[in-house]
């Protein structure tokens, strides 16, 4: 399981692609995180700072949708929240020490990742270019 970046993910607006390069990026790191067996309190940092980021990217894709009149915009905003609600109840379990910081989480996070990016990020793509013309 590889939590890479690739082409593939482009969606061709730069912000937010710079933005998921980023969270993919922060994915990685706690990735190797975890193969190093860092301690609770190191992962913890990790974990910290993606849950931060990924706010603030799904606040600024929020804003954009919501600004523009976005007809999608409850399901996505939905999709978000969903994903923040996890990782949350993660990041709690993980701090009160009841859960490790397992691969399958990474798998979850990248998957999670890979299929918004391509299912529901790419449809508000034409909807903006069109706005932004
Ligand atoms: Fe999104």
């Amino acid at each position: 399981m590889s939590a890479d970046w690739d082409e593939k993910f482009t969606i061709g607006i730069e912000e937010f692609d710079q933005q998921h390069k980023k969270l993919f990026g922060l994915i990685n790191e706690l990735e190797t995180s975890v193969r190093q067996g860092n301690s609770r309190s190191v992962m913890s940092k990790v974990v910290d700072e993606l849950l931060h980021y990924t706010l603030t990217h799904f606040s600024q894709e929020e804003k954009t949708l919501l600004e523009n009149g976005y007809p999608d915009y409850e399901y996505h905003l939905q999709e978000h929240n969903d994903l923040l609600g996890q990782v949350r109840e993660f990041k709690n379990n993980h701090d009160a020490g009841k859960s490790v910081i397992t691969m399958e989480l990474m798998g979850f996070l990248v998957n999670w990742l890979t299929n918004h990016i391509n299912q529901t990020d790419r449809k508000y793509v034409p909807f903006l270019q069109k706005i932004n013309k």
